[in-house]
């Protein structure tokens, strides 16, 4: 059975710097189905990381609806848009954004610790997901005592451990070697068929965005059909 979780409807950003304006995005309209791997590829400026900020609630359109999970998030308040943010979505970036003081077990659990999780829900959890990334022997390792490729799973595992409706990545493996590109788009791969973990995530790679269910183009702001 096929449900909706992202509707986007003619959606516009318009980034305005004193009199200059860009059109980042120019009515863009997707749909994206619960479960779905997508990619969303084009040159860069074209509006990937753009429109990746618009679904993610990062930013706000200046024009257009979305709809995620059913509610039309463009509407929600500051506060309930955060707390639908932290509720439901996750987020995986090219810089990997650990905090280096913390281990990696500690970068997993932050967010659910401080959320008020009890502690032994929030160790399990956290030490689950670091296995389900590959990790299970490296939980007590710092940043700096990990390869990027490993910091970027500890990063997927952060991500992915309040099991979040939807995962967004940018360009996740852009300060990777291709071997650990390969492992980390494999990986989504494998969280999408496991536990059909729905992902967006931006790649300038073909070959990645292969591995996905389904590219969307984008240039100069728009979708793209030519390439379909
Ligand atoms: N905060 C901003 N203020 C003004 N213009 C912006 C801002 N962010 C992005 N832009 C412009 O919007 C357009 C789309 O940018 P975006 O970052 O979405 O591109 P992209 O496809 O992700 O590119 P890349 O592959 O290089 O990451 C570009 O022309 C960019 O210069
Ligand atoms: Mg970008």
């Amino acid at each position: 059975m096929n449900k909706v979780i992202i509707s986007a409807k003619k959606v516009e950003r318009i980034y305005s710097n004193g009199i200059v304006r860009t059109y980042a995005l120019k009515d863009v309209s997707v749909d994206i189905q619960q479960g779905e791997f997508v990619a969303i590829m084009g040159p860069s400026g074209s509006g990937k990381s753009t429109l990746l900020h618009q679904l993610g609630l990062l930013d706000n359109p200046t024009n257009g609806s979305i709809l995620i999970d059913g509610e039309d998030v463009v509407q929600l308040s500051d506060d309930t848009r955060t707390r639908f943010r932290l509720e439901k979505l996750g987020y995986v970036f090219q810089s990997y954004n650990l905090i280096p003081e913390l281990t990696a077990l500690e970068n997993v659990y932050i967010t659910p610790m401080a959320r008020g999780m009890p502690e032994e829900e929030y160790t399990a959890k956290a030490k689950e997901m670091l296995t389900k990334v590959g990790l299970g022997d490296r939980m007590d390792h710092y940043p700096s005592e990990l390869s990027g490729g490993q910091q970027q799973r500890v990063s997927i595992a952060r991500a992915l451990v309040n099991k979040p409706k939807i995962l967004f990545a940018d360009e996740p493996t852009a300060n990777l070697d291709s071997d650990s590109s390969a492992d980390t788009i494999r990986l989504f791969r494998q969280l999408n068929k496991e536990i059909g973990q729905t992902i967006v995530m931006v790649t300038h790679e073909e070959n990645e965005g292969k591995q996905a269910d389904r590219i969307i183009w984008i240039k100069d702001g728009i979708i793209d059909k030519a390439k379909k």
